[in-house]
């Protein structure tokens, strides 16, 4: 799957916008992913207003590549679907690696911007948003055009794999 061994994070992009076709397919990328008991615990909430980009960016000393993209996500635990965070977590991020994907497949680029758990990150999120209670952001994502070349890291490592036993 060439998307899956072409995909590296991204974090600088063009002024490009996406299309409203590229976002659908992003989003329909994430409700393919699999979820615990398909609770579907996952909330999306797509930025694109630059000014919002960049409000967001100062949320985290490492989310400078959202100020600049195309699109941000902010991928947000709903409890009310699942109330066992550690499992909303798990479905999210198998949504958001769908994300990713989908984004290479389109020849577009992205990076996963952690918030949850760190402190403060979150609730910042939470107050940015006005959200409800039982809605908890968990992390970003910034989103556009490759404005740098993909540097694909090869990471296969024999001592991680084990063997019918440790
Ligand atoms: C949970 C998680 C949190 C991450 N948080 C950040 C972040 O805050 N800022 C950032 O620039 N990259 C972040 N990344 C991207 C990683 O740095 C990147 O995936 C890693 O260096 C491997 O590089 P690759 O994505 O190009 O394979 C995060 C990735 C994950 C999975």
């Amino acid at each position: 799957m060439n998307s899956l061994f072409n995909r590296c994070s991204i974090r600088r992009f063009t002024n490009e916008p996406l299309t409203e076709e590229q976002i659908n397919l992003l989003m329909k990328a994430a409700f393919s992913a699999p979820s615990a008991k398909n609770a579907q615990p996952w909330e999306f909430i797509l930025v694109t207003d630059p000014r919002k980009l960049h409000e967001l960016s100062d949320l985290s000393p490492y989310a400078k590549p959202i100020s600049g993209s195309a699109l941000g996500i902010i991928v947000c635990a709903n409890l009310n679907r699942n109330e066992m965070i550690d499992f909303c977590e798990q479905d999210c991020a198998a949504a958001t690696q769908n994300i990713l994907l989908e984004a290479t497949e389109l020849g577009l680029g992205g990076v996963w911007l952690g918030m949850y758990p760190a402190p403060g990150r979150s609730e910042r999120l939470k107050v940015v948003f006005n959200l409800p209670d039982k809605i908890v952001p968990l992390w970003m994502l910034a989103i556009g055009h490759p404005d740098e070349q993909p540097s694909v890291k090869d990471k296969w490592n024999d001592a991680y794999i084990h063997y019918e036993e440790w």
